[in-house]
C-alpha cells in the first residue's frame, strides 16, 4: 500500500480501511502493536514531530517505523477519524491478526506460557486489562466465551495495543485449547499449594455469575485465591494478575525471557 502523502489521502485511506481493521487508539497502543509486529495500515498524528520526540524519548526501538508510517493531519482531520480524542492525538489502524494463526498458537502442544479464558465477561474495561496482563506475562493467549467481543475498540483501549503480543480469540467452551484446566473460583483449593504447569488454561468466570456450567463441567481443578471470609470475591482483573503472577513464580519463564 502506497503511503498517503497528505492529511487529506490519509483520511480518505482511513475511511476505506476503518470499517475492517482496529483501530490503535494513541501513541502507546501504535507504539504496542508496531513493537508486537502488528501490520500497520495508516497512521496519523495531528503533530508529526511532536510524536516522533515522543518516540525517541519513550520507544526508540520504534522511532524509524514510525517516522516511516506517520502521516500529519490537522486537528479537524483527526477528530473526524476518532470517537474521541486522545491525549496524543495519534491513531493509526491495523489489520487483524489472523484466527487460523491464533488458533493453532493457541492449541499447539508443549505451550510454555498458559492461556487466560475469561467464561461470558461483561465488562470490556475488565477484557482490555486482562490482555495487557497476559502480555506483560508473556501467556500464549486471551480466550473469551460468550457475547463480549475481545476484538471491540473499547477492550482494544483498554488493552493499550497489546492484542498484538498475545493470541485473542473467542470460542465457546467445547472449543477451548487442549490442556489441564484450572478454574478460579473462592470455593476452590488454595493457590498457594497448587502449582501451575506452563501449558495450564486458566479459567475466570463472570463478574456477574462467575464460572458458567460448563465451564465448571471441564475444569480439572477450583482454584482459589486468598480471601478472608467476609469477602465474596475480587474482581475480575485482579483475580487473573494474582493467578498469573503465581504461575510466574512456580512455572513461569525467567523474566525477559522470550515467549510466544
Ligand atoms: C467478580 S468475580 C465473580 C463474582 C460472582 N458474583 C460470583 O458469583 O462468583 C469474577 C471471577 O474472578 C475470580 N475470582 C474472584 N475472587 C476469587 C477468589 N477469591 N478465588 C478464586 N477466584 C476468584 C473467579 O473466577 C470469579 O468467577
Amino acid at each position: 500500500m502506497t503511503d498517503p502523502a497528505t492529511g487529506a489521502d490519509a483520511s480518505r485511506l482511513w475511511h476505506r480501511l476503518s470499517g475492517t481493521s482496529v483501530l490503535l487508539d494513541g501513541f502507546h497502543a501504535l507504539k504496542h502493536a508496531v513493537r508486537f509486529g502488528a501490520e500497520v495500515l495508516v497512521a496519523v498524528a495531528v503533530d508529526r514531530k511532536a510524536a516522533l520526540a515522543l518516540a525517541e524519548e519513550l520507544a526508540p526501538d520504534v522511532r524509524d517505523a514510525l517516522d516511516a508510517l506517520l502521516t500529519e493531519v490537522t486537528q479537524a482531520e483527526y477528530a473526524a477519524l476518532v470517537p474521541r480524542p486522545h491525549p496524543t492525538a495519534v491513531a493509526a489502524l491495523a489489520v487483524r491478526p489472523s484466527r487460523e494463526a491464533n488458533l493453532a498458537r493457541l492449541a499447539r502442544a508443549g505451550r510454555t506460557a498458559p492461556v487466560v479464558v475469561l467464561d461470558d465477561p461483561r465488562h470490556l474495561g475488565n477484557a482490555g486489562a486482562v490482555i495487557r496482563l497476559a502480555a506483560g506475562f508473556g501467556a500464549t493467549g486471551v480466550v473469551t466465551t460468550g457475547t463480549l467481543d475481545p476484538w471491540h475498540p473499547t477492550v482494544v483501549r483498554g488493552g493499550a495495543g497489546l492484542h498484538f503480543a498475545t493470541a485473542v480469540e473467542r470460542l465457546d467452551v467445547a472449543e477451548l485449547p487442549p490442556g489441564p484446566l484450572f478454574a478460579l473460583d473462592p470455593e476452590g483449593d488454595d493457590i498457594r499449594g497448587v502449582e501451575l504447569p506452563d501449558d495450564a488454561v486458566l479459567a475466570f468466570g463472570s463478574e456477574r455469575s462467575g464460572l458458567s456450567a460448563g465451564l465448571r463441567a471441564r475444569a480439572d481443578r477450583l482454584v482459589a485465591l486468598p480471601m478472608r471470609p467476609q469477602v465474596s470475591s475480587y474482581n475480575l482483573a485482579t483475580s487473573v494478575a494474582m493467578t498469573l503472577y503465581h504461575w510466574s513464580l512456580t512455572g513461569g519463564a525467567a523474566p525477559g525471557q522470550d515467549r510466544p
